[in-house]
């Protein structure tokens, strides 16, 4: 029997929220996760972009460089972990990692999403491991999930909040009558948000999230150029109390993937309302929850806290014990770590935006006469939208009043021409809230 490799070498590229938190969890934790591993972890050396940056916490003999030679050239490092974050450099410093024969631990959900076929093809073509646990759900063990242990089945929808900032957000306007602004302060201060939080706010950063999900769940590559995006922004504590009180709903921004079979694969980012007894209607703050359906399983639901220091440390540092341990006995790289094999791939087709079908939550601002009802309720019939529900606050005459209806299923194109139409009322403004409702027809 070959002799155990007895100390791994880490190289860090990043010491920011994520990075601090795995230094800390492995000193912390050094005992149990070396035992794990069956070897010494050590880490030589962080990348980061300020050398001069005061580092509280982080032991002495920790080097701090900017040059990222100093880990891909290191003999020493075995393993590189990137957590700096966006496209570049993060990707060219994983590809030459890889081509320096270096594992990869990432959880650069940007990166992974954008580059995958690049990173996958360069790692499979080295037999170098990427393992990607944090890149998706913060702490929740989701890739492994559905990677590994869902593996038998043939999944058939994802729904899930995976981004922890905008259902902080939305959570801290819903039960603490917080504004949007300053729930979004509270996210960034407890280093839930991207250093860019547009990409939370927007839904990119979701978006990226389902790509990778869904690229492992459905065996072929989905693009987030595929992904129909919308985010938050807009989103009113009175939207909330309506969806609420008109609707029983909660609403959550879901990341959804969804299979109909002969139609293809629908593929959104979107704001939704949901029914109090879905079972990501108690998901709330930073959590994040992840339901997927298998044909053999059923519903599987996976939840925990989606971003922060020391959560998400905790599935950056799985990835390191699994990697380390073959490095150890030597078989790292030998096995493929995603379930999507480069070589054998599906090629279901991407449903256009244009004919997803949902159901609607509209929010119209609409000056109080007599007749605009009548003429919304009627564009949209001429566009084959039944409503199920109509609400108008109170009377404020000649003023703007918000009405709120909700509709049966419609393709996103009948209600976005619809929409067009309303809009260009005299009496109806821009700017129309649109949200959709995840309740089935026949449970309504
Ligand atoms: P962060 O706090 O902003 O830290 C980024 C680190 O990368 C910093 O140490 C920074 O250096 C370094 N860096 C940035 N650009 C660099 C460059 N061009 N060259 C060298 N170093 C550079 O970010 P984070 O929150 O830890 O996130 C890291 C990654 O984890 C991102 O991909 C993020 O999406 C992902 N992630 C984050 C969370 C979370 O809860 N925060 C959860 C899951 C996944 P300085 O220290 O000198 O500024
Ligand atoms: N900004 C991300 C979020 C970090 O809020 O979910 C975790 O990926």
């Amino acid at each position: 029997m070959a002799t155990r490799k007895k100390k791994i070498g880490i190289g860090l590229l990043g010491l920011g929220t994520v990075g601090t938190g795995v230094v800390e969890l492995l000193e912390k934790n050094r005992v149990h996760i070396e035992s794990r591993v069956g070897a010494q972890l050590e880490i030589r050396s962080a990348v980061v972009k300020d050398v001069s940056k005061a580092r509280p916490g982080m032991p002495s003999n920790l080097k701090i460089t900017n040059k990222v030679s100093d880990v891909t050239n290191d003999p020493e490092v075995d393993l590189i972990v990137e957590l700096m974050g966006g496209f570049e450099p993060a990707r060219t410093y994983i590809l030459e990692g890889i081509s320096k024969g270096k594992h990869i631990v990432t959880a650069n959900k940007a990166v992974l999403a954008k580059h995958w076929d690049e990173i996958f093809q360069a790692a499979h073509d080295k037999n170098v491991d990427v393992y990607l646990e944090a890149a998706v759900g913060g702490g929740i063990p989701c890739i492994q999930a559905i990677n590994d242990g869902l593996a038998a089945n043939k999944i058939s929808e994802i729904t899930a909040i995976i981004n922890g900032t905008t259902n902080f957000i939305l959570t801290g306007m819903a039960q603490y009558g917080q504004t949007f602004e300053k729930s979004l302060k509270d996210a960034q201060a407890k280093g839930y948000a991207e250093s860019d939080p547009s990409f939370d706010i927007d839904g990119m950063d979701a978006c990226h999230k389902l790509a990778i999900l869904s690229s492992i769940a459905f065996d072929q590559r989905v693009k987030i150029e595929e992904i129909h995006i919308q985010g938050i922004r807009g989103i009113t504590k009175a939207d909330i109390d309506a969806a609420k009180t008109e609707m029983n709903c909660t609403v959550k921004h879901l990341a959804i993937a969804r299979s109909r079979e002969e139609h293809g694969l629908e593929v959104q980012v979107v704001p939704c309302l949901i029914p109090h007894d879905h079972p990501l209607a108690s998901v709330e703050g930073v959590y994040n929850g992840i339901v997927v359906t298998g044909d053999a399983v059923g519903r599987v639901m996976l939840s925990g806290r989606g971003a922060g220091k020391l959560p998400t440390a905790s599935a950056v540092i799985s990835d390191i014990i699994y990697i380390a341990r073959n490095i150890a006995v030597g078989v790292a790289g030998k096995v493929p770590a995603v379930a999507y094999d480069v070589d054998r791939v599906e090629s279901r087709r991407i449903v256009p935006y244009d004919e997803i079908k949902n159901r609607f939550f509209l929010r119209f601002t609409a000056v109080d006469q007599p007749g605009v009802l009548a003429r919304i309720a009627s564009i949209l019939a001429e566009h084959g939208i039944s409503i199920s529900s109509v609400a108008q606050n109170e009377r404020q005459k000649g003023s703007s009043v918000p009405v709120y209806l909700s509709t049966y299923t419609a393709t996103e194109k009948s209600m976005g021409e619809a929409i067009k139409a309303i809009e260009s009322l005299p009496a109806v403004k821009s700017g129309t809230l649109v949200m959709r409702l995840e309740i089935p027809e026949n449970a309504s």
